[in-house]
C-alpha cells in the first residue's frame, strides 16, 4: 500500500495509510468560499442558502428547493407539513439508515416496513401494497445507494390508494428513472449533503417540492416557527418583529454550509462520472469472485453511484460478513455496512414488536452487504489498493 502525500490535495488516508471510507472531495474554491463567509461575519443563514437553493432547484428542475440542516430534517418537516401525524402509517424499507423510519416516529405517525429485493436492495412494490391499510397515508421510498426505486409501480399504487410519495434521496442526487429525477415523482423529495455524499456541506439537506403550501410551511417550521423571511430581521433593512406562528424546529441550513453547496454542486456532474468510472472498473475487477455484484443499471435509468455493495456469498467464502469487514480494515481499506435492517435493532424490536424472520430480504442482504470506498477523491492508486485487499480477502 501506497502512502498518500497531505499536500493539500484530497487525501483520503489517515495515519499511515488508512483509506478512509467516504472522505468527501474537497476543493479550493470551497475553502475560500467558507473562509470569506467568515470574514464577511455572515455565517448564519442568508444569501449563500438562498443562491444553494437556486441552484440546487434549477438541477433539480423542481419549483421550489429549501435548505435544512439535514436529510432527517428534512424527512420529518416534510411529512410533518404534508400532514402526517398521529394515528397515520407510513410504509418503507426495513433496507434504510435509521433516521428514515426516526422521521415517521418523530412525526408521531407510524412506521409499517415493506420487504426489499435481495438484488436491487429496494422496497418490492409488491411487499408494499400488500401493508397498505386504512390508515396508510403515504408511501417513503429510499433509492438505495443511488439507484432508483421502481417507481412506476410505485406510483400506480400511490395513485389506487391515494397516498402521498415522499422520498429518501439521501443516496440519490443524480439518480434519474424513466426521465424523472429523483425526487420529483411524488409530493416531496429529500437530499443529504452529509460529508460522505455525493456532494456535501459537511451537515445538511435540502426538501424539493411542486407545491406551493408544502415548501412554504417547510421554510416556516425549520426556522422556529417565525413567519416569513423572519431570517432577514437583522439585516440593513432594519429590524424586523416577527410571528410565531408554529412551534417550529431549528433546522436551517447556514451559510457557512451552503459555502460548500454552491461549489460543490458546480462538480456534481464530474464527480458522477469519477465514481463511475471506479464503479465499472470495481465491477470488472471482482467479475467471478464469491460474492454478488451490483446489477447492471436498468434500461433507462441514471444510477448516482453514491455507494458500491457487493454482497459476500458467505456459504462460497465459508467466512462471514464480518469477517470480511476486518480483513479488509487489516489491509487499511476503510469499509461500511448499509445496513443492518432496521427491524433488528433493539429499539423497533421492542417499540413495534418486529422480530428476525419478519424481512427475510432484508435479513439476507444485512448479513451480506458491505460497502467498499467510492469518492471521487479516490485516486486511481487507491482503487488499485482497493481492488487488490478485495480480491485477496476473497480468494486467500
Ligand atoms: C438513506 C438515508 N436516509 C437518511 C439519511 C439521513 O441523512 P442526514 O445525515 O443528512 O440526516 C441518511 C444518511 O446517511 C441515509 O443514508
Amino acid at each position: 500500500m501506497n502512502r498518500l502525500a497531505i499536500d493539500g490535495g484530497n487525501p483520503v488516508r489517515s495515519g499511515e495509510s488508512f483509506l478512509v471510507f467516504g472522505s468527501p472531495m474537497i476543493e479550493e474554491p470551497e475553502i475560500e468560499e467558507v473562509v470569506s463567509c467568515m470574514r464577511s461575519r455572515w455565517i448564519g443563514t442568508g444569501p449563500k442558502v438562498h443562491q444553494f437553493e437556486e441552484d440546487f432547484r434549477l438541477y433539480k428542475g423542481s419549483k421550489h428547493a429549501v435548505a435544512l440542516n439535514s436529510c432527517t430534517a428534512a424527512l420529518h418537516l416534510a411529512m410533518f407539513a404534508a400532514g402526517i401525524g398521529p394515528g397515520d402509517e407510513v410504509i418503507t424499507t426495513p433496507m434504510t439508515f435509521c433516521s428514515t423510519v426516526n422521521a415517521i416516529i418523530h412525526c408521531g405517525a407510524t412506521p409499517v416496513l415493506a420487504d426489499c429485493d435481495r438484488l436491487t436492495m429496494n422496497i418490492s412494490p409488491e411487499e408494499i401494497e400488500k401493508k397498505v391499510s386504512a390508515k396508510t397515508k403515504a408511501i417513503l421510498p429510499v433509492h438505495l445507494a443511488g439507484r432508483c426505486c421502481d417507481m412506476d409501480p410505485i406510483m400506480r399504487i400511490a395513485r389506487e390508494y391515494d397516498l402521498l410519495i415522499i422520498e429518501d434521496c439521501a443516496h440519490a442526487i443524480e439518480s434519474e428513472y424513466h426521465g424523472v429525477k429523483a425526487g420529483r415523482f411524488g409530493d416531496i423529495g429529500c437530499f443529504s449533503f452529509y460529508v460522505t455524499k455525493n456532494i456535501m456541506t459537511g451537515e445538511g439537506g435540502m426538501i424539493i417540492t411542486n407545491d406551493d403550501r408544502y415548501a412554504g410551511r417547510i421554510k416556516v417550521l425549520g426556522l422556529h416557527g417565525l413567519s416569513k423571511d423572519a431570517w432577514k430581521r437583522f439585516s440593513d433593512e432594519g429590524y424586523k418583529h416577527y410571528q410565531v406562528i408554529h412551534a417550529g424546529y431549528k433546522y436551517n441550513m447556514m451559510d457557512i454550509q451552503a459555502a460548500m453547496g454552491i461549489h460543490q454542486i458546480k462538480r456534481v456532474d464530474r464527480y458522477w462520472k469519477r465514481r463511475q468510472e471506479i464503479w465499472k472498473t470495481y465491477s470488472d475487477a471482482f467479475t467471478g469472485l464469491p460474492c454478488f455484484l451490483p446489477p447492471d443499471v436498468e434500461p433507462n435509468t441514471k444510477h448516482a453511484y453514491h455507494l458500491f455493495t457487493p454482497l459476500i456469498d458467505i456459504d462460497r467464502l465459508g467466512k462471514s460478513r464480518d469477517w470480511c469487514l476486518s480483513a479488509l480494515t487489516a489491509e487499511n481499506i476503510g469499509v461500511g455496512v448499509h445496513y443492518l435492517p432496521v427491524h433488528i435493532h433493539p429499539f423497533y424490536r421492542k417499540t413495534f414488536g418486529w422480530k428476525k424472520g419478519d424481512f427475510p430480504e432484508s435479513e439476507w442482504v444485512g448479513e451480506r452487504t458491505l460497502s467498499l470506498p467510492l469518492s471521487a477523491a479516490l485516486t486511481d492508486s487507491d482503487v488499485a489498493d482497493v481492488i487488490e485487499a478485495f480480491r485477496k480477502m476473497l480468494t486467500r
